[in-house]
């Protein structure tokens, strides 16, 4: 097999190795082009840059196979739940029962804010969105821990790992209290991580709330599905600020940023606006298809579409079964799944989609999911970011321990105006 590649250029030439990944993935070192022939590599959007050697999660979009650790998202799915999932990708091994119970008992020790923090709502308006105020909060989490700010040891990671996935759930249940105008109440609530979520969103002095198994369960399901996928915007912004040494609770907090916007994370709350838009305005499915297909129409289906998968989201595949359990589970039918269901099947007809490769994502029907267990629309992508935190700390992880680790930082090509004088610019 060949391991290297010959680039030339202006009659330099040089020899780039060529890395083979675990599942066969080729890619060309390209560190010392520009050394060698004063050319650097453009690829906008990073469509084609590998920027890490990891070993969390691989995915061929081709194939659409999504593996965390080696093992296949519908089989983990099946049968580990969030918590274990967690373990898995922060750690790279399932935890034995001592060391889950042990991690469990540390995040319930870390389960509350401090008052300071409490009182930190109040600062914000009402009609915050939920994703600023989570970006915020978890920010706000390193003026809490300066001791944490350079984890050397295993302890002080698994106590900032067990701070960040316990305190991000009572961040996202006080942040829908907050909006709502009521107490900041925190019911701990029984059973799994989602099921104690779930109690601590929707439990009211003397209204204990305790979800429903299935329910509980559909919700831990979602947040398996999107605990890591890769070099994906977020995770990729994670590692960014982890390269300039920057603590985990600010890089993380970063990473809740990157994901808000509607063409990442974002998109679940886009999906259901979408699908409340059509129901509402009566337009008919040819139209919102034909709609994504003028020319000159920045309309895209929401939900649709990867940089990766080009055959399907295999998480997409296990969201829309689920949602019809959760649904006949709870008695309800919703007419936005029936608008999803058929967009779908129009948009798998239509040349448009096909020849473009656009299928369904993670996001398109995971709203449906968390419409019928009651979490408001605004809060779909708050979600998503608690269901990815085990991802974005393993890639800090993994970067705050490359011996090899270097700042990230890409180089550009200038395109703007060549030297000129002050007085030349004023002029215009
Ligand atoms: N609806 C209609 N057309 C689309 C869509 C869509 N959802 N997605 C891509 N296209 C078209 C796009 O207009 C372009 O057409 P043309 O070649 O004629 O210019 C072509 O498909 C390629 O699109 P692209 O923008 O170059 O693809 P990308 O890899 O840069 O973007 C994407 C990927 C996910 C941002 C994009 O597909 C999209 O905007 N989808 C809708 C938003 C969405 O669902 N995002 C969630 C992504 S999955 C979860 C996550 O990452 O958080």
């Amino acid at each position: 097999m060949q391991d290297k590649a010959i680039i030339t250029n202006d009659s330099k030439s040089t020899e780039c190795p060529v890395i083979i990944g675990t599942e066969g993935e080729k890619a060309i070192d390209i560190a010392k082009l520009r050394s060698q022939t004063g050319c650097i590599t453009f690829d906008d959007g990073y469509g084609n840059t590998g920027s890490c050697l990891s070993k969390i999660t691989f995915i061929d979009g081709d194939l659409g196979i999504l593996r965390y650790r080696g093992i296949d998202i519908a089989e983990l799915s099946e049968k580990s739940d969030f918590i274990e999932t967690a373990y898995l990708i922060i750690w790279g091994r399932f935890p034995t029962a001592d060391e889950r119970k042990a991690f469990e008992a540390q995040m319930a020790e870390n389960a509350k804010l401090p008052d300071s923090m409490t009182q930190q709502f109040e600062g914000f308006p009402k009609d915050a969105h939920p994703m600023a105020v989570l970006t915020s909060m978890i920010n706000a989490m390193s003026c809490h821990h300066h001791d944490l700010f350079e984890i050397k040891d295993e302890k002080s990671f698994a106590r900032a790992t067990a701070i960040l996935l316990s305190k991000i759930r009572l961040i996202a249940a006080y942040t829908y209290k907050h909006a709502n105008g009521d107490a900041l109440f925190c019911q701990q609530g029984e059973g799994g991580y989602a099921a104690q979520f779930l109690s601590m969103m929707f439990s009211w002095p003397g209204k204990r709330y305790v979800a429903d198994a299935d329910v509980a369960r559909a919700l831990d399901l979602l947040f398996i599905l999107h605990a890591d996928h890769e070099q994906n915007c977020s995770t990729s912004t994670v590692r960014m600020v982890a390269s300039s040494e920057a603590n985990l609770f600010t890089a993380t907090s970063a990473g809740v940023s990157a994901l808000w916007g509607k063409l990442h994370g974002g998109a679940n709350q886009a999906v259901l606006e979408m699908l409340e838009g059509i129901k509402n305005s009566g337009d008919s499915i040819e139209s919102v298809i034909a709609k994504c297909k003028q020319k000159d129409s920045d309309f895209r289906l929401m939900g649709f579409g990867h940089r990766v998968y080009k055959n399907f989201d295999p998480r997409a595949k296990i969201i829309k079964v689920a949602c019809d359990k959760v649904l006949d589970k709870l008695g309800k039918s919703d007419p936005l799944l029936q608008i999803a269901k058929d967009l779908e099947k129009a948009a798998l007809s239509d040349s448009y989609f096909v020849d473009r490769k656009l299928y369904p994502n993670v996001d398109f029907y995971s709203g449906i999911i968390m419409r019928a267990i009651g979490i408001p629309t605004n809060m779909f992508t708050v979600m998503f970011a608690i269901g990815r935190m085990p991802g974005w700390i393993a890639n800090w992880k993994e970067t705050n321990e490359n011996p090899k680790a270097r700042i990230y930082r890409p180089r550009q090509i200038y395109m703007g105006p060549k030297l000129r004088s002050y007085e030349d610019a004023k002029k215009g």
